[in-house]
């Protein structure tokens, strides 16, 4: 297992450049299937991806990497049964469903993986392939989808799902007609992949707008795209340098991207430069308490609510934060509480009080984004603060160790 170990009280100065984001490259390598030969640049050296890259190539597909370049040939892609093993991997294994049934009209695979946040369910992506024309079958946890063929329609999304998006945009790119998505998510994420496709001959319009439109093509070909900046991974250390930093600079971001979350670090009084690419943050101590509410783009991200936390325990008074996306992503608050934070659960909502003396101690990262949060809190704690369970970090954030310890963090991993 592996286990990070981190040491509080040390000063962060220097740069941390940010790397190609988690949540767009697991969407764009999938969707390379749709094409014959594809390059995509930029893509952040994370586990996540070569856990796609290995579905990639079981289904035929061939790789060539150079650096954070790969070039992806689908021409011997073949249709196959995407095993439990690699179904239950990641999350976003599930976007082999709208891809192989977008390129073969057949999909088989089984219930994704993923952080255990929430139940998760799949209902709006299965519902909109039912849309399209296809039939979905569900026996012992695997799914069949299948189409004689698939014609454009309107497709209504309760809530704007990032993955259910992007899963229908993968099955209608080929299919016959016009598709319409109201209520679209509008993540950064969703716009770098309908770009990607665009590249290859798709014709997709409203990236941004919570309406996508996909008019149906006959082939795609060829196609380029750059993973664009990680959003989650620059807040994550733009919050480390709020924490301990001292003029740190977080590099190669894209501050619109980050709107929400800049908005709420303005509020908190946090020290902080926002330049055209770049951020340079420093500690402060009169920070003020916010209250903070999680909700779809381009309002404040879920998945910076866990690495704020550890901010708000050092702010003078009492902040609030209401997750309104997941029901069980709080799994991080028992282990601030056990190193001394003032944290009270109510319900949905989490009360932050000042907590300013922070002991290290024994944690485990239930999720990525709660180990993200952990370690940070390790920042300011006394003594050592160790995260085990550390795979789940290590798979979304590109080379953390190396990132941290250049910037002035005591921190290693062990493997025991
Ligand atoms: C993506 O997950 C991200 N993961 C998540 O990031 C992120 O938290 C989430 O979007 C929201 O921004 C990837 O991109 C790989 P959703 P996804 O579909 O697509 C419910 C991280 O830390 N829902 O927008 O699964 C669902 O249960 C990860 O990087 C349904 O009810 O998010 C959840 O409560 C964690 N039915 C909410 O919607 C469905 O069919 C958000 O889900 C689909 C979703």
């Amino acid at each position: 297992m592996e286990i990070l170990k981190v040491k509080g009280g040390n000063e962060l100065n220097g740069e941390i450049k940010i790397g190609g984001a988690k949540n767009s490259a697991v969407a764009l390598v999938p969707a390379a299937i749709l094409s014959n030969g594809v390059v995509i640049e930029n893509v952040p050296e994370i586990s996540d991806v070569r856990f796609l890259e290995e579905i990639v190539t079981y289904l035929g597909g061939e790789f060539c990497k150079e650096g954070s370049k790969i070039t992806i040939d689908s021409t011997r892609v073949k249709n196959r049964e995407i095993t439990l093993a690699h179904s239950q991997r990641l999350r976003a294994s599930y976007y082999f469903m709208g891809a192989l049934l977008g390129k073969f009209k057949r999909a088989e695979m089984y219930f994704p993986g993923g952080c255990q946040i929430g139940t998760r369910p799949i209902n709006l992506h299965l519902e909109a392939f039912e849309k399209l024309g296809a039939t979905v079958s569900c026996e012992d946890n695997k799914f069949v989808i299948e189409a004689k063929k698939l014609v454009g329609t309107d497709i209504d999304f309760a809530f704007a799902s990032v993955g259910a998006t992007i899963n229908t945009i993968l099955a209608a790119v080929l299919a016959e007609g016009i598709t319409t998505i109201n209520n679209a998510a509008m993540e950064p994420e969703i716009g770098n992949l309908i770009a990607f496709l665009n590249s290859m001959g798709a014709k997709i319009t409203g990236k941004d707008t919570g309406t996508v439109v996909i008019e149906g093509v006959k082939k795609l070909s060829g196609g380029s795209t750059k993973v664009i900046p990680d959003r989650i991974e620059a807040g994550t250390y733009i919050l480390a340098g709020a924490l301990a930093g001292n003029n740190l600079k977080i590099s190669d971001l894209e501050p619109k991207h980050l709107e929400s979350f800049l908005d709420k670090l303005k509020q908190i009084g946090v020290d902080m430069v926002v330049n055209e690419d770049n951020i340079v943050v420093s500690k402060s101590n009169n920070l003020k308490p916010v209250d903070i509410i999680t909700e779809t783009y381009p309002g404040f991200p879920t998945d910076l609510q866990q690495p704020i936390t550890s901010l708000l325990l050092t702010c003078n008074g009492e902040s609030t934060v209401k997750e309104t996306i997941y029901e069980n992503r709080f799994q991080n608050i028992k282990y601030l509480q056990a190193m001394g934070a003032d944290i009270k659960i109510d319900g949905d909502t989490i009360n932050i009080k000042k907590s300013s003396r922070l002991k290290g101690n024994e944690t485990m990262a239930t999720d990525l984004r709660a180990g993200a949060g952990l370690i940070l809190a390790g920042l300011i704690a006394e003594g050592e603060t160790t995260v085990t369970e550390a795979r789940h970090v290590l798979r979304g954030y590109e080379n953390i160790i190396r990132k941290l310890t250049a910037v002035g963090v005591e921190i290693e991993l062990d493997n025991v």
